[in-house]
């Protein structure tokens, strides 16, 4: 069939060739700037760099591959932010996003009860804020390892009787690593030993410097107990969102993440995602990780099912071929055809790198006995 080489489709795109090539390697395509791709990875690289591609007539050569690459970042509309919870055991993170999703969460008509997806997100009057439900520096890493930019904001959860501890020390690294900016939630200050003062000293000497001691770091007091201050909390959120001035693609063929994914006896493969561009919706096809699979139904975090899903929104994903992992991208396809060679093209591939990694473990092996 069709073939462009990485360069012309990079001068295409208005990107650098390394970028391209980069993308490429994370789909499990291994291909230098001078070499060729068929014409279904073009597009759907293409697709993973944020872009949209629309397909020329039938029997145009090459040129009409990509023929009219839209440059989506005209489109781009503000998006809420993905936030993250972090901070020290026993601070409080599992109570305060407990606290915000039982008052703030609208629960849908499934009884009421609030489904665990992973995510969930949270309209306030000011605007839209999405939660990642996995508090843990282990699973914010892996994400990272991984190369998935989920998170916006890192809401880091010190405890104001307890002060810095070793585990608020290791989200800052985590965070100013990522460089995603802080907020901290100065927790728990409706116990009668609190002392956010001290908090906000002890952060001085991990370069956290509150606004008023003159930084740029918010600092919030509250409760997750009596819910006290929460609500400065979201309001805080919203601004910093305002300053990073998020913005994505709000329709088209959706791309993005798996937050967490399971098998459910009934429902088969369950996963569910942050949407990053584009509009998911019911009866898309998709690849997501080396599965693939037709959008059967989508739920909120309510239970409820919902037609569609836009950019920063976690939705729950029926109609799998199988599960993916948790930091898996997906993108939805055109057919059904593309997403089941690209699902089974990228498999080959992890298998063909795992066999090489394992051949790699016993010359290891072997020498440690020599
Ligand atoms: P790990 O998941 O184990 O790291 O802990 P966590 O950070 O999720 O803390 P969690 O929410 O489980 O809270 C730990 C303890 O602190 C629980 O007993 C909570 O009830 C209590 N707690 C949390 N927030 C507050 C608060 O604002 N005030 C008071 N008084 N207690 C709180
Ligand atoms: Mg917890």
């Amino acid at each position: 069939g069709e073939t462009i080489t990485v360069a012309d489709l990079a001068a295409k795109l208005a990107l650098k060739g390394g970028d391209v090539v980069k993308a490429l390697f994370k789909m499990g395509v291994m291909a230098t700037i001078t070499q060729s791709v068929d014409h279904d990875t073009a597009a759907l690289v293409t697709e993973e760099l944020g872009h949209t591609v629309v397909r020329a007539s039938e029997n145009s050569a090459e040129d009409a591959l990509l023929a009219h690459v839209e440059d989506s970042q005209s489109d781009r509309v503000t998006r809420p932010p993905v936030v993250t919870i972090m901070g020290h055991v026993d601070h409080g993170k599992t109570s305060l996003l407990d606290y915000i999703r039982r008052t703030k969460v609208a629960t849908g008509e499934a009884g009421g009860i609030t489904q665990h997806i992973g995510a969930y997100h949270v309209e306030t009057p000011k605007g839209v804020i999405s939660f990642l439900d996995t508090p843990g520096h282990a699973a914010f890493s892996q994400m990272r390892a991984r190369g998935a930019k989920l998170t916006d904001i890192v809401v880091l959860v010190v405890a104001a009787d307890d002060g810095v501890m070793p585990q608020t020390r290791e989200a800052v690294q985590h965070a100013k690593a990522a460089k995603v900016p802080l907020i901290v939630a100065i927790n728990k200050i409706d116990k009668s030993d609190a002392d956010p003062l001290r908090v906000k000293n002890e952060l001085l000497a991990e370069d956290v410097v509150a606004e008023d001691f003159g930084g740029d770091t918010q600092m919030v007091e509250l409760s997750a107990k009596t819910g006290v201050g929460v609500d400065n909390l979201l309001d805080s959120i919203l601004l910093q969102a305002e300053v990073l001035e998020l913005k994505a693609v709000p329709s088209g063929r959706a791309s993005g993440v798996v937050i967490e994914s399971s098998l459910d006896k009934g429902r088969g493969p369950v996963a569910t995602v942050l949407v990053q561009q584009g509009e998911l919706k019911k009866g898309d096809y998709l690849v997501c990780g080396v599965q693939y699979g037709r959008v059967r139904a989508l739920f909120d975090e309510t239970g409820s099912q919902v037609e569609g899903a836009g950019p920063s929104i976690p939705v729950q994903v029926l109609g799998l071929s199988g599960v993916p992992d948790a930091g898996d991208d997906f993108v939805v396809v055109e057919d059904e055809r593309l997403a089941k060679d690209v699902a089974q093209q990228r498999d080959a591939k992890r298998r063909e790198s795992r066999l090489v990694a394992q051949a790699g473990n016993r010359m290891e092996d072997i020498m440690a006995q020599m």
